[in-house]
């Protein structure tokens, strides 16, 4: 690592310069975004997005996401935009939101794995906005992590697994939402969901009338299985213990507490307001569960919690998949790669 600059107060003008030149160079800066941070590099040049392929040991098939500061420059990157493509831009960029639009050839083959479409996303944190825009450089940003384990939202997080294989980290201190962007692709006229985020159905609904839900989303694929996003193939955010999801229901205290009883090297990431009713040693709090906002924040620091716990098992509890509480739920099903009791 060259740099490491602290903006969790203030972005610093000449610091900004140095973190331009990395980008200008080919080099990778982890930066932050609203949703959580990112590992970004030109989005224009195969050397720098070779990099980050690199650096997460992410599988060649999987775009990456292009990051943009306004309309002007999502406009130079894309062929044409369709009315309700264009609908979702103005309702939900700048934002936590990835849209799928057909590519032109000034992004890089490496950066959409060679597909002829791109996610591109305006993110609405100033310190990525500013990165971009001084730079006027498009920005490939994939989650920050080792690809597999859960995403990071600080750079206390993630610094010991990137902190060799980035050449600037820019720390923004905690990310705002916590969980990644929804991403959406348009299909013969319906704004679909293929990853869920904090802009929901009901959000997108709402923007322009119609919306469904990929089917793949909690289901296991197979390597060689057709999808629409590459992304819903690999494992995901996994800790390295074993983890099991006890679904939200009635009896979910009771549920968790009987597994504790064969299991009492076990920890439970859970809700305040279980806590008191819950007979284990290690409790990792997410927050209330009339707070889905608090627990997208939490969730996946709690997941990286878990390794540093000592512990044989990992008992979740889940939210019901409603709303917000549905992209929460995305990401404990995959981080308990399946592993669910009902
Ligand atoms: O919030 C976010 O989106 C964060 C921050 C850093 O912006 N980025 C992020 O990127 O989560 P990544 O690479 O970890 O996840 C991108 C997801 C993957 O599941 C990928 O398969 C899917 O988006 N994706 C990217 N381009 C796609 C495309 N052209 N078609 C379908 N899916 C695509
Ligand atoms: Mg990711």
């Amino acid at each position: 690592m060259k740099y490491m600059f602290d903006w969790k107060k203030d972005i610093n003008k000449k610091e900004l310069d140095k973190a331009i030149e990395v980008i200008k160079n080919n080099g990778l800066v982890l930066v932050p975004t609203e949703t959580v941070y990112g590992i970004a590099a030109n989005a224009l040049e195969d050397e720098a997005c070779k990099k980050i392929f690199e650096a997460k040991g992410r599988a060649q098939d999987n775009p990456l996401i292009v990051h943009v500061s306004d309309k002007n420059m999502l406009k130079s990157l894309v062929k044409n935009i369709s009315t309700v493509e264009e609908k979702l831009i103005d309702a939900f960029m700048p934002g936590p939101f990835t849209l799928i639009l057909e590519k032109n050839e000034s992004i890089c083959k490496t950066a959409s794995a060679g597909n002829s479409t791109i996610g591109i996303r305006m993110p609405s944190n100033s310190i990525i906005h500013e990165l971009i825009k001084e730079s006027n450089i498009p920005l490939a940003a994939p989650s920050a992590n080792i690809s597999g384990r859960p995403s990071g939202t600080n750079v206390q997080d993630i610094f010991e697994e990137l902190k060799d294989k980035m050449d600037c980290i820019i720390d923004g201190g905690n990310c705002k939402i916590g969980i990644e962007s929804t991403v959406v692709k348009v299909i013969d006229g319906v704004p679909t969901i293929l990853r869920p985020g904090f802009i929901t159905e009901d959000d997108i609904k709402k923007a322009v009338g119609r919306v469904a839900l990929s089917s793949n989303l909690f289901k296991k694929i197979e390597e060689n299985q057709s999808v629409e996003s590459p992304g819903m193939k690999y494992r995901h955010y996994a800790p390295k213990t074993k983890c099991v999801l006890v679904e939200n229901s009635e009896n979910q205290i009771d549920i968790i507490n009987n597994i504790l009883k064969e299991n009492e090297n076990a920890c439970v990431v859970g809700f305040s307001e279980d806590k008191d009713y819950i007979r284990t040693k290690k409790f990792i709090d997410l927050g209330s569960k009339n707070n889905l906002e608090k627990i997208a924040h939490n969730i996946f620091s709690a997941l990286r919690e878990i390794d540093k716990e000592n512990v044989t098992l990992a008992i979740i509890e889940g939210v019901e998949k409603k709303g917000l509480g549905l992209s929460i739920m995305n990401r404990v099903v995959r981080a308990c790669e399946n592993n669910i009791i009902h």
